[in-house]
């Protein structure tokens, strides 16, 4: 049954802000409504938040509360939508089958995340794992992103050798693959009142990136410090974001030319060949770009750099 949406505690042009516990809000909201889905909860690790909700439950019960809000957005997404994920392969497995049967599979993303805690007696945990599912049989959007090649950070090498295929490369990049390994992590200490789990920005800017257009639907029922949100606003998407406790995303809101700021870095080095920093170093030690076709403008699934200033 529909309830009735709760007043935001922050609107936008583009997004509404919702504060409460997401499965109620998500039951508020109409089916077949969202482009995008992404959901980043708490892993269940005994973390603290702002919030103080209880992230210790039993397994069991973890488990069947992650349902619940996976089979809201699946109800929610349209027809070609995605769904996104994000959680420890531990959690994500048995999510994942759960999933399998309401929507069609596309991928598990890991991404890889070298600064975990150590745990006692185990391998070094250092992934995290990204499930991606479509509803229906494949995605209405679909814009991977290109990756630069991978060049030595201090001379401008290329770490690879690509041979006699440099002159058929794409000059936006190498193609992106189902394993990230340039997510950076995020530093906290400049921002006091943000969450310590924050994602990356560069992060949610590939996902919206790869399955939302400027103007789709963009839903996340677990705010925390509002990077889904954030990256949608300065994207242009439309978005819908709940969260216990709003008070850092309002905060991180009203500081919003940081992140663009951002955002406006990593697209000078997005769908290029070679970062600016891998071209400076090759031309001062020699690497000419040669067969390499390089190519500096924008396909237009991208983001118009001027409108992000
Ligand atoms: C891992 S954090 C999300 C971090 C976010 N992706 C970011 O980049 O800042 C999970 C968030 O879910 C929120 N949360 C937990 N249970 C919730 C619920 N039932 N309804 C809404 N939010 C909830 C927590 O307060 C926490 O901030």
């Amino acid at each position: 049954m529909m309830t009735m949406l709760p007043i935001s505690a922050l609107q936008t042009e583009l997004g509404q802000l919702y504060e409460g516990d997401c499965l109620n809000i998500l039951k508020s909201l109409p089916n077949a409504s969202a482009d995008l889905a992404f959901a980043d909860p708490p892993f269940n690790l005994r973390k603290s938040y702002s919030s103080a909700m209880d992230d210790n439950l039993p397994e069991a019960a973890y488990l069947d509360w992650c349902r619940c809000w996976a089979t809201e957005l699946v109800r929610i997404l349209k027809t070609g939508g995605s769904l996104f994920l994000y959680n420890l392969p531990k959690w994500n497995l048995p999510l994942g089958a759960f999933l399998m049967d309401r929507l069609t599979f596309r991928h598990w993303i890991t991404v890889d995340m070298k600064y975990c805690l150590p745990i006692p007696k185990r391998l070094y945990p250092s992934n995290y794992s990204l499930l991606y599912f479509v509803k229906g049989k494949s995605p209405s959007i679909f814009h991977p992103d290109r990756l630069p090649i991978d060049c030595c950070r201090h001379c401008g090498g290329e770490q690879r050798d690509y041979g006699g295929y440099k002159d058929k490369m794409n000059p936006k990049g190498v193609s992106l693959t189902d394993v990230w390994t340039d997510i950076p992590p995020v530093r906290h200490q400049k921002y006091k009142r943000r969450a310590a789990n924050e994602l990356s920005l560069k992060l949610m800017d590939r996902i919206l990136s790869l399955a939302s257009n400027p103007g789709s639907v963009v839903l996340d029922p677990f705010g925390g410090s509002g990077t889904t949100y954030i990256a949608a606003e300065i994207l242009g998407r439309r978005w819908v974001g709940m969260e216990l406790d709003c008070a850092p995303i309002c905060d991180r809101f009203t500081q919003i030319d940081k992140d663009r700021e951002n955002m406006y870095k990593l697209y000078e080095n997005k769908n290029r060949l070679f970062t600016k920093h891998s071209l400076r170093l090759r031309a001062q030690n020699g690497f000419v770009i040669g067969k390499y076709r390089i190519e500096t403008s924008m396909s237009n699934h991208e983001l118009d750099l001027n409108a992000l200033k």
